[in-house]
């Protein structure tokens, strides 16, 4: 990226940053995109199986990776004071894993946040989904102030539900979802900031390394306009 001062000045979120140990999250530029475009080609998930509301994951390689470029072009407008889809890449020594995103509505009236996620099926399974959530967690409330996190996940999709509950977050009732004609409950799990408090040091062990995050006093600016400390 020739500017990366420029940008950082002129779109906040372009220079957020979460640390711990090797692995970060941060902001997609085009470079890390063609990456993960790739990767979801390789695969997200058994294309028995369905963990997305809107079936982007399902088609050829070159269909995918279009799908992740189309939508994360699209995302990365949405940044907006009172709304935002915060979509970061996932890297793991370096290499994008996958991606970890937060959204927003109403962002200065709820403060609360919602999460989604995925990964290379490669990179699956080894505890990286468990660790970006609690990262995600930590920019959340300590980065930007916000007084509640929300999550969901198909109820046949254990890997999601038990990154839920093993970061912590309390259930919060089921909805029906029409997924490929049908009707598939949706699990919702949600995490206060009272409880995200209580849970530092579990959220310490989770991690293995402390986790940092710089740019979040800016980018609240372009979400929030003056800063208000929280
Ligand atoms: C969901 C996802 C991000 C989790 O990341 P991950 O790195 O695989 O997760 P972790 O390794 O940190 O933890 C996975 C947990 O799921 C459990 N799990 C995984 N597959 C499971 C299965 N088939 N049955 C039961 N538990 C399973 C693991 O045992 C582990 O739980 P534990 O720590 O209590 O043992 C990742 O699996 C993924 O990208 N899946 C496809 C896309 C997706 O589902 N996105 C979320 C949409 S809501």
């Amino acid at each position: 990226m020739p500017h990366p001062e420029l940008l950082a000045r002129l779109w906040p979120a372009s220079a957020l940053r979460v640390t711990s140990g090797d692995l970060e999250l941060r902001w997609i530029d085009d470079e890390i995109l063609v990456e993960l475009a790739e990767l979801a080609g390789r695969g997200i998930h058994d294309p028995a199986d369905m963990p997305f509301e809107h079936p982007w994951s399902r088609g050829t390689a070159d269909e995918v990776g279009r799908s992740v470029l189309t939508y994360q072009w699209s995302a990365r407008t949405q940044v907006t004071r009172d709304r935002f889809a915060l979509e970061l890449a996932v890297l793991h020594d370096g290499r994008p894993v996958g991606i970890q995103g937060l959204t927003a509505r109403d962002w200065p009236v709820l403060r609360s946040v919602q999460t989604g996620s995925w990964l290379g099926r490669e990179h699956q399974g080894r505890g990286i989904g468990t660790r970006m959530r609690v990262m995600a967690l930590h920019l959340a409330f300590d980065g930007l102030g916000a007084d509640e996190a929300t999550s969901g996940a198909f109820a046949d999709n254990p890997a999601s539900n038990a990154v839920s509950r093993r970061v912590g977050y309390q259930p919060d009732g089921a909805v029906r979802v029409a997924r490929d004609g049908v009707a598939v409950a949706h699990n919702r799990y949600v995490m206060s900031r009272e409880r995200w408090a209580s849970l530092r040091s579990e959220h310490a062990a989770l991690l293995g390394a402390p986790v940092a995050v710089t740019g979040a006093r800016s980018f609240r600016t372009q979400i929030e306009g003056a800063t208000t400390e929280r």
